[in-house]
């Protein structure tokens, strides 16, 4: 049997058709500012098309580029300005940052009511407790590409490897919830997990997010999985691969994601969709 192809491409151009309707019905147009400090190519990618597909979109977009050398007080104040601005709604600081600057500050500053990016504690809090708050793209987008094609976690064993703050952490809180397209039993598994194959394989729904190319082996899971690949790798010519061993594990998926075209549009249609949100607070 061959496994479903989760295409996430398809999925994110749906989404960004029904925003576009909110957005129409929603009488302001949101703002989204990027901030990218310094020069890291992977980020210059993913910024670009995040402003890219906010102009698609209608919003007003603006990208910030600063200098690698800018310092903490100076960014902090960048982004204090962006707090004050009514016309921004959401502001998202690409990560990583420069080694002299702590991300956590960073994190801090940004207005919770403006954090698209649900990195703020005050975010991370409630996304804890379960009420209504920013999600994280990532993990949000993993939960609506299952929900988009009717693959419930309910009761389900969810095994997530990788425990970043902006991936791994947040999938746990989302699948963990007693709530629609969650309901799950989680388990979180990491670079100094013990006997990490024997975890994997008792997954239903296998989500990586180890930054390892094709780290997850067709060994490592059982026949039937649902294999999320949040893995982003570049090998040397360029090519871009998952975490997942795509062709091996394909052959016992149940379903599996590509990478490109999986988990990567999904993100930055989460991206839209929670800059809508933070509008709508500002109507
Ligand atoms: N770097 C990698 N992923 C992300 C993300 O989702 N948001 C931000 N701000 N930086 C990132």
């Amino acid at each position: 049997m061959s496994a479903i192809i989760i295409d996430g491409k398809a999925t994110a151009k749906a989404i960004r058709h029904a925003l576009k309707a909110e957005i129409a019905e929603l009488g302001l147009t949101p703002g989204l500012t990027t901030v990218l400090v310094g020069d890291d190519p992977a980020s210059e990618v993913y910024v670009r098309s995040k402003g890219k597909i906010a102009k698609r979109l209608g919003f007003k977009s603006e990208s910030i580029r600063l200098p690698a050398k800018t310092s903490q007080p100076e960014l902090v104040e960048y982004i204090q300005r962006l707090n004050a601005d009514k016309t921004v709604h959401g502001i998202l600081v690409q990560l990583p940052l420069p080694a002299h600057i702590d991300e956590q500050v960073i994190i801090e500053t940004i207005d919770p009511q403006k954090d698209v990016d649900g990195f703020h504690p005050y975010n991370v809090g409630r996304l804890s407790i379960g009420v209504p708050t920013f999600i994280p793209c990532t993990p949000l987008g993993v939960q609506k590409l299952l929900e988009a094609y009717n693959l419930d976690p309910f009761g389900k064993h969810v095994v997530i490897v990788g425990r970043s703050n902006i991936v791994g952490k947040p999938q746990a809180l989302i699948f963990v919830q007693k709530a629609a397209w969650a309901n799950a039993t989680v388990t979180i598994c990491h670079s100094r997990t013990q006997n990490i194959a024997e975890i994997t394989r008792q997954a239903d729904i296998l989500v990586a997010a180890i930054g390892q190319a094709n780290f997850i082996t067709a060994d490592m899971v059982k026949e039937g999985v649902i294999a999320i690949d949040v893995g982003v790798n570049r090998w040397e010519d360029g090519t871009l691969c998952g975490d997942i061993d795509f062709k091996g594990v394909a052959e016992k998926a149940y379903a599996i994601t590509p990478v490109p075209g999986g988990v990567g549009p999904m993100t930055i249609a989460m991206l839209m969709y929670n800059t809508v949100q933070a509008a709508k607070l500002y109507r």
